[in-house]
């Protein structure tokens, strides 16, 4: 795979998809601009090599659709500032309104076409969409790990229409933190997994299961595996069609000598709101009718253990209902021995990196990826389609 430093830009229009797929508030505000300032070295680079530099990317999912919500005027107004240059934002992202606007760019300008999802033939990969795309550039940069995972005009088909294409610096950071993580670890490896579901993260729980020294379950997905062990779990969240698998991956991970960490003791609550009544209990007495909102004080002390001699650790999904404070506690306590930790430590998906922000250790973790989905598909063992086309 070529990166930026094999080729040159003077003089050349550049389409660089990037993933500024950013969370917003009600009134429009970028509530978390990660996924934007990781892609400033690129721009930056691109930029002082004087290259024409044509921004793409999706935002949300309009579903082919013009909706004004998921416009990217407030994104190209933050980047401009990141940038301290003007990004003009062009009406579409094909058509004769941005080849004019393309055209009149000079050496080292930007340009941000407007969201790719406006039109269906993005997310269909459509042969002409791409074609289109990429008759706007002379070379395409792919530096949005975060959609990496999906087959779109704009990260898979567009590649076929341009012949010099390469990776930009965060997608290869994002590859190399993957193969010291997860592909070629220093061992002891752990890895933390929580989040809602275990349907959600099966694939990757298995792959794991063949990666990992150790691996440390919590969040609501740890209901099913503790369920499937006998425990009564009163109200909690339980994927009942799924006792078997969570007992069948308990299982693999005994015969193959790994150990599982699941949480002992848990913060219960009569209700799934800010404002419930909750008790610290062992697993084995949760009351009828309350439900698991937290790992407790007796977990982060078992899974400190599990971190302690960790040489790599990769973290994907929350320990408990984290965004409400009274079940916070537990992600919190396990954000802190991670950055405290010495192992490489790498984090993905957006509820473990919203939640780490929340701890106020983002500087202390070695590497917070921008991907969610594409986090989830490495740890699933997939190849995704936007890295395989750069090949
Ligand atoms: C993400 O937020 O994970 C990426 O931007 C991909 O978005 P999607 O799930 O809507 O394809």
């Amino acid at each position: 795979m070529k990166t930026l430093h094999d080729l040159e830009f003077s003089g050349k229009k550049v389409l660089v998809r990037v993933d500024f797929n950013v969370p917003m508030n009600e009134e429009g505000h970028i509530t978390d601009d990660l996924r934007i300032r990781s892609v400033l070295p690129t721009l930056n680079y691109l930029a002082a090599e004087k290259a024409r530099v044509i921004i793409c990317t999706h935002m949300g999912r309009p579903k082919g659709q013009r909706v004004e919500k998921y416009s990217l005027a407030p994104v190209a107004h933050h980047l401009s500032q990141l940038l301290g240059k003007p990004v003009p934002l062009a009406s579409d992202c094909i058509g004769p309104d941005v080849q004019t606007a393309v055209a009149a760019m000079a050496d080292g300008d930007f340009l941000l076409l407007e969201n790719l999802r406006f039109h269906a033939e993005e997310e269909k990969n459509d042969p002409e969409f791409s074609r289109q795309l990429a008759s706007l550039a002379d070379v395409y940069i792919n530096d949005a790990f975060a959609v990496s995972h999906r087959a779109h005009a704009s990260v898979e088909g567009v590649t076929h229409h341009i012949k010099e294409k390469a990776a930009g610096f965060l997608l290869q950071k994002e590859i190399e933190y993957f193969h010291r993580s997860i592909d070629d670890p220093q061992r002891p490896l752990v890895a933390i997994v929580g989040g809602a579901k275990v349907s959600g993260k099966l694939e990757a729980l298995q792959n794991m299961l063949n990666k990992v020294d150790k691996m440390i379950i919590g969040g609501a997905m740890a209901n099913t595996f503790l369920k499937s062990q006998g425990y009564n779990m009163g109200a909690s969240k339980v994927e009942d069609d799924l006792l078997a698998t969570a007992d069948g991956l308990l299982r693999t991970a005994r015969e193959k000598g790994i150990k599982i960490y699941l949480p002992v003791d848990v913060i219960a609550a009569d209700g799934f709101a800010p404002d419930a009544v909750c008790k610290q209990v062992t697993i084995q007495d949760i009351p009828e009718g309350w439900m698991a909102l937290d790992i407790g004080p007796a977990s982060v002390i078992y899974f400190n253990e599990a971190l302690a001699e960790a040489k790599t650790i990769v973290w994907n999904g929350p320990m408990g209902a984290f965004e409400m404070n009274a079940f916070a506690r537990g992600t919190m306590a396990l954000a802190h021995t991670v950055a405290a930790s010495h192992a490489l430590s790498v984090t993905g998906g957006g509820d473990s990196n919203a939640a780490i922000t929340l701890s106020g250790e983002a500087a202390n973790i070695s590497y917070m990826s921008t991907g969610g989905g594409a986090f989830l598909e490495l740890m699933e063992g997939k190849t995704l389609p936007g890295i395989k086309a750069l090949d």
